[in-house]
């Protein structure tokens, strides 16, 4: 199978679904109830190693949805969204911005945690979801779209990007600048924070963390317009 970076269809977005093997009922027209069918979700083979589905959280009236990548080892464990290093990260530079966490809907691409054991020791390894993957998971994030309707949608890293947006989409180079899509009245992707993680000193760091809010900053000035329209 091939890695997301080098699938060749265009993205995956919604035309693309027809024959998808999640089939989500149409019927459910809450996070709640879409929340509780996923729990079973065996559309891919990831489940098999996950301890549990992790799917979106936030308000469902949210003017603007987060979309990362897949949980990591301490959402797996825990089963919710971004409460482990990235998404401390991700709170801060929220806060930086002045966007509220409640007025946020947060969810990613892959509901399941995807690793491998480390060579050494008991560590999770995050693993690159594949396209079959992100394929089996996408109705989900569809109907969260569908019941959620934001007006702003952030793609955080190349993965959600990409998958979203197009695989040639760069997030180096389109990040903080509206791009025009279905999906949402405005549509907008920036780095993942864990790139955020992983800058190799602390004045990277300072340099990523400050560009990453800057991003935020767009985004809030876009719910801004959004609240008072
Ligand atoms: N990274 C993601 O993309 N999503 C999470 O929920 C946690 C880390």
């Amino acid at each position: 199978m091939k890695r997301l970076s080098t699938i060749s269809k265009k993205s995956v977005d919604q035309a693309d679904h027809a024959n998808a093997s999640t089939r989500v009922n149409p019927a459910l027209k809450t996070i709640v109830s879409l929340r509780d069918a996923a729990r079973e979700c065996k559309a891919c083979d990831l489940w098999k190693d996950a301890t549990q589905t992790v799917f979106g959280e936030g308000p469902s009236r949210a003017k603007i949805m987060l979309v990362g990548e897949q949980p990591g080892d301490q959402e797996d464990r825990v089963g919710h969204p971004f409460v482990g290093p990235a998404g401390k990260l991700l709170v801060q530079a929220l806060e930086q911005a002045s966007i509220e966490r409640d007025e946020i809907y947060l969810t990613n691409v892959v509901k399941h945690f995807k690793w491998a054991a480390a060579a050494k020791g008991k560590k999770r390894i995050h693993k690159k979801p594949r396209y079959s993957e992100i394929h089996a998971c996408r109705p989900w994030l569809d109907s969260e779209l569908r019941v959620v309707k934001p007006e702003i949608l952030v793609c955080l890293g190349s993965t959600a990007a990409q998958s979203l947006l197009g695989r040639t989409f760069s997030v180096m180079r389109q990040r903080g600048q509206p791009i025009k899509s279905a999906l949402a009245p405005v549509v907008i992707a920036t780095v993942h924070p864990s790139s955020i993680l992983r800058a190799p000193d602390a004045d990277a760091r300072h340099l990523q963390m400050q560009a990453f809010v800057n991003d935020l900053k767009i985004v809030a000035e876009f719910s801004r317009k959004a609240k008072a329209a």
